[in-house]
């Protein structure tokens, strides 16, 4: 619990034999002194398998992007918490705003996936964050408040759960913003955990990362905030170097 984290999301954009290089391109990167962070890789469905077999031989831990919110059955085109942990992965994105907007995937259903993830052992990393509009109307507070206690309804045992606050407009923009805000925002995310766990769950289960136009510049403004405990990385996770430069930056920044 103490390592940060970085997670990078690779989204719709490899195919299994380019996810393969660029898996393998991260692992024979990793520092020789070994890595003090918590690294996890979320490829595409189709590349899982491949990518497993990269990782299986480093300290990268194998994640998903997505799963459905049923267990098994007549869901044509989905993919099972089941099926995931077959293949390897101990841990899955849920509720990536790319999700809600374009799939209108509701909050009901991401609690659903969030018991489903804890039942399969698979640690939930559940994005919360506002739009544009939303924080221009002045609803930001209410949008993470929102997605917070909904995604964590009835959620009571679990032995590890991670918060990832994404704001929504600076996803793929090339710009992050100002880390005092995404530790502000952070302090908003304890305090709505606060009114479900007791401190003890809070402190030690439930981890929260930053997410957005994150790179190996301004990795470290962020896990330098008192309650960012890591990143979620989609374009710079990408390019092998840049991937590797955040992974050197916050392993030198823990050593
Ligand atoms: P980005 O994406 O790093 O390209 O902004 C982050 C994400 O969508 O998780």
């Amino acid at each position: 619990m103490d390592f940060p984290i970085i997670i990078g999301n690779w989204k719709m954009n490899l195919t299994p034999h380019e996810s393969e290089m660029v898996a393998k391109k991260i692992v024979a990167g990793l520092p020789s002194q070994g890595v003090s962070a918590e690294i996890v890789l979320c490829p595409s469905f189709p590349a899982l398998e491949k990518v497993a077999r990269v990782t299986v031989q480093s300290s990268i831990a194998l994640g998903a992007q997505n799963f459905f919110w049923q267990e098994s059955g007549s869901y044509t085109g989905e993919v099972s918490a089941k099926m995931l942990k077959e293949v390897g992965c101990s841990w899955s994105i849920i509720g990536h705003s790319e999700r809600r907007i374009n799939l209108r995937e509701t909050d009901s259903e991401i609690n659903k996936k969030v018991k489903l993830a804890l039942a399969y052992d698979i640690v939930p990393v559940i994005c919360v964050g506002e739009k544009y509009e939303e924080r221009e109307g002045g609803q930001k507070d209410f949008v993470i408040m929102r997605e917070v206690t909904s995604a964590l309804k009835g959620v009571d045992k679990f032995s590890r759960l991670v918060i990832a606050y994404e704001p929504v407009w600076v996803i793929g923009r090339g710009e992050a913003i100002d880390p005092e805000e995404a530790q502000s925002v952070a302090t908003l995310i304890k305090y709505t955990l606060r009114d479900i766990y007791s401190h003890e769950v809070v402190e030690k289960k439930i981890q929260i990362l930053y997410g957005g136009s994150v790179d190996d510049q301004n990795v470290n403004q962020f896990v330098d905030q008192e309650l960012i405990k890591g990143v979620l990385v989609g374009g710079s996770s990408l390019k092998p170097e840049i991937f590797l430069g955040i992974i050197n930056r916050l392993t030198s920044n823990a050593n």
